[in-house]
């Protein structure tokens, strides 16, 4: 049998942790041999609670490492750009949450590092290893749906973050959508051209004063041709609402929400089922054993991971772009964002 990947993860918060946990226990072929946080106490905990040899508050530790290979960054949006630059310097692949950057110059120095050294670089969209996804972008590039012409996304969280999340994640756009634009591409297999945005402050003012909207649709023009939309909301009272719907000319394929049980109760006034699965963490389990999953078949199997760096830029230029036209209120070419 092949010796596991040892890999490192840096940032043990909230995904931090996720990662670390199925990486330890779950996946098959990968072994968790440090974790770091710049707040020790977290990463002491995440080690203790999965396994983990060695904790430490330094990631630079993870990457001097010779017996480390990969890594799998976990901290702060803002701190992703430089961690990828440093880790492809020391010769380590490379797993990155995203967004990669907020800003399109960090995201091409991260890359260009990734590009010189060598490494491979996966990027965190999760939801392509979805089994409901993943069984949509099937029948489109088998053909079953003939040839797409209208795409719409729904993705609508169950309450907003913190305010105080809100003033760093880069906004709606790039913190949320960013998943959407990323799921658009991936199932269309075609850039998107232009933008069209309306938003609006609908859930939280507080979520304004900062600067940000809470309600949003924006309409897509793909270079083949296809049109989509995606309407996201910060809170949708019953849950975490996540479903697609891509339109052809041979027929239509469509998910649905993922419920925790399928019972169906039916009374004299209604027939009712419990809510949907809450949020994320909930909801796209499955989907984040099996992104890490795919990462270290590629690293021990020497293969290109299948979620580029690329892949990690092109949702933020989006991103930027239908930023840009709310605040003109017109199409934006995406090309504009450079
Ligand atoms: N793919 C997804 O579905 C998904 C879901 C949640 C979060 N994320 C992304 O993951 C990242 C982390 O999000 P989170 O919700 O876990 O945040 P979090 O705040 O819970 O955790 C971030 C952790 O990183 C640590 N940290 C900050 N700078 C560091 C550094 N230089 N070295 C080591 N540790 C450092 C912090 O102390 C904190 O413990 C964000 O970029 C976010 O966008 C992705």
């Amino acid at each position: 049998m092949n010796p596991p990947i040892r890999l490192g993860v840096i940032g043990t918060g909230r995904i931090g942790r996720l990662h670390t946990e199925h990486l330890a226990l779950r996946i098959s072929g990968a072994k968790v041999a440090a974790v770091s946080d710049v707040v020790l106490a977290a990463a002491e905990k995440c080690a203790a609670d999965f396994g983990v040899p060695s904790a430490t508050s330094d990631h630079r530790r993870l990457l001097d490492d010779p017996a480390i290979n990969a890594v799998v960054i976990c901290s702060s949006t803002d701190t992703h750009a430089g961690l990828i630059a440093e880790a492809a310097a020391a010769g380590k692949h490379i797993f990155c949450e995203k967004p990669i950057a907020l800003e399109l110059a960090a995201i091409d120095r991260a890359l260009a590092a990734v590009a010189q050294a060598g490494v491979k670089l996966q990027i965190g969209f999760n939801r392509r290893f979805d089994a409901n996804y993943r069984r949509v972008a099937e029948l489109i590039r088998q053909g079953r749906l003939g040839d797409p012409h209208l795409l719409r996304i729904t993705s609508r969280d169950p309450a907003p973050p913190p305010i105080t999340y809100v003033k760093v994640s880069g906004g709606l756009f790039l913190d949320m959508m960013i998943h959407d634009f990323d799921m658009a591409r991936f199932l269309i297999g075609s850039e998107v051209d232009e933008v069209y945005t309306l938003a609006a402050v609908r859930v939280d003012p507080a979520i304004g004063q900062a600067g940000d909207v809470d309600t949003a649709v924006v309409a897509l023009q793909f270079e083949n041709g296809v049109i989509g939309t995606i309407d996201n909301s910060r809170r949708a009272v019953f849950g975490y609402d996540q479903r697609v719907e891509v339109f052809g000319a041979k027929g239509m394929a469509e998910t649905s929400n993922n419920y925790p049980n399928s019972v169906v109760v039916s009374g004299p006034e209604a027939i009712a089922r419990d809510l949907p699965l809450n949020f994320f963490l909930d909801r796209y389990i499955d989907s984040y054993v099996a992104e890490l999953t795919e990462f270290v078949r590629c690293v021990a199997q020497d293969r290109p991971p299948p979620v580029t760096g690329i892949d990690g830029r092109r949702p933020v230029q989006i991103g930027m772009a239908a930023r840009r036209s709310l605040d003109l209120h017109r199409p934006v070419k995406v090309a504009e964002i450079q």
